[in-house]
């Protein structure tokens, strides 16, 4: 027999005002949606509640050992003022994937895709109209058994709450990134968890932002594990380089986040007349192209941010070397028009190369 779910909702609550480009993450949609699972689970049972704080066990197993999977995607207003989630599709194949990595109870996606179904729809006031403003959604399953000894749990919680947001990086215009590449720091390595999207991953990941943050850049960017100069990715988003007429992204290695982004520019980049590519990308070989002016445009890509050029690497060989800069020209001409067209996507305003939009 096929998995259930049933879906016990509150009274509505009033949607939340905020300021156009809150600052990413701080303002809450006015619910969650809440349901206990264990690997037996056939009979889902969910609750729509007000947004609230929870009490927890300080032996709760994730606070422990990280067993905790997320996600991250966007609901956006259409043009004919409907609700639509991009790509929701791959973020529940994703979702299942981290949870099997994570010797999680994975949640069926028939019934992620209906959780997020009955919130999105419950909570549609919430989407933002403004222009460059979206619902972002994070849908979380974490381990919920009580008891201080490593293994996996057997009960776990799924939420799914939501933010409003604007701008992920500056509220006006758009400034290249500054990006930190520091070799000492390695965020994933072959046959570890560097395709879930776990916890884990942005805990390796919190030191070498927070030394980016105190030089002044927004992120890291991580080279791989084995040779220390192939491009992984970037702290949260995935990267590409503009090469003549080809979008060149980092071909996915098991270390590296399978980006809903990224593989939306690689499906999208006809529309732009670009060719797609995956290969490996040598840092090394990259700076060199750029000082020689072979590559002009570099730019990071996610849910959160969209399409975002860089400007400027700051480079970081060894600890005893000093720093480097590496800066890209002032002008990004191919990041912003994968912006404006898969923003354009997003919002319903020109046709999606496929089902790209789960309207609500
Ligand atoms: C480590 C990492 N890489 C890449 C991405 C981009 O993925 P997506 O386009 O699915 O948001 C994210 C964002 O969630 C991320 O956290």
């Amino acid at each position: 027999m096929g998995s259930t779910l049933t879906v016990k909702k509150c009274t509505k609550l009033p949607k939340v005002r905020y300021e156009l480009n809150p600052k990413f993450g701080t303002v809450f949609s006015p619910h969650m949606l809440k349901m206990t699972i264990s690997a037996e689970t056939n009979a889902f049972e969910a609750e729509i509640t007000p947004f609230q704080s929870e009490m927890m066990s300080p032996a709760t197993l994730v606070l422990h050992y990280g067993q905790s999977i997320f996600e991250g995607m966007k609901a956006y207003r259409q043009k004919d003022g409907s609700v639509a989630i991009f790509r929701a599709d791959l973020h529940a194949q994703r979702f299942y994937k981290s949870a099997v990595t994570m010797a999680m109870a994975p949640l069926p996606e028939d019934i992620f895709m209906k959780c997020l179904m009955e919130f999105v729809n419950f909570e549609q006031e919430s989407v933002p109209s403004e222009p460059e403003h979206a619902l972002y959604l994070r849908p979380l399953l974490f381990a919920r058994d009580e008891l201080v000894k490593l293994g996996p749990s057997k009960k776990y919680t799924f939420y799914i709450m939501a933010t409003i947001a604007g701008r992920y990086f500056a509220a006006t215009g758009i400034t290249p990134a500054k990006v930190l590449m520091n070799k000492m720091a390695i965020r994933a390595y072959p046959g570890g968890t560097g395709e879930a999207k776990t916890a884990g991953n942005y805990a390796a990941s919190l030191y070498p932002h927070s030394q980016a943050i105190k030089m002044g850049c927004d992120q890291v960017l991580y080279l791989d594990a084995v040779t220390h100069d192939n491009i992984d990715e970037l702290g949260g988003m995935n990267f590409f380089m503009v090469r003549g007429d080809e979008l060149v992204t980092p071909k996915l290695t098991g270390a590296i986040l399978n980006g809903v982004t990224r593989r939306s520019i690689l499906e999208m980049a006809s529309k732009v007349g670009m060719k797609a590519k995956e290969e490996s990308i040598s840092f090394s070989q990259l700076t060199q192209d750029i000082k020689s002016g072979k590559i002009k445009e570099c730019f990071a890509c996610g849910t959160a941010a969209t399409v975002h050029p860089i400007g400027t690497f700051f480079i970081q060989s060894s600890p005893s070397t000093s720093t480097e800069t590496v800066s890209l020209p002032s002008e990004f001409p191919v990041a912003l028009k994968i912006l404006e067209t898969i923003s354009s996507i997003q919002r319903g305003q020109i046709a999606a190369p496929g089902d790209w939009l789960f309207k609500v």
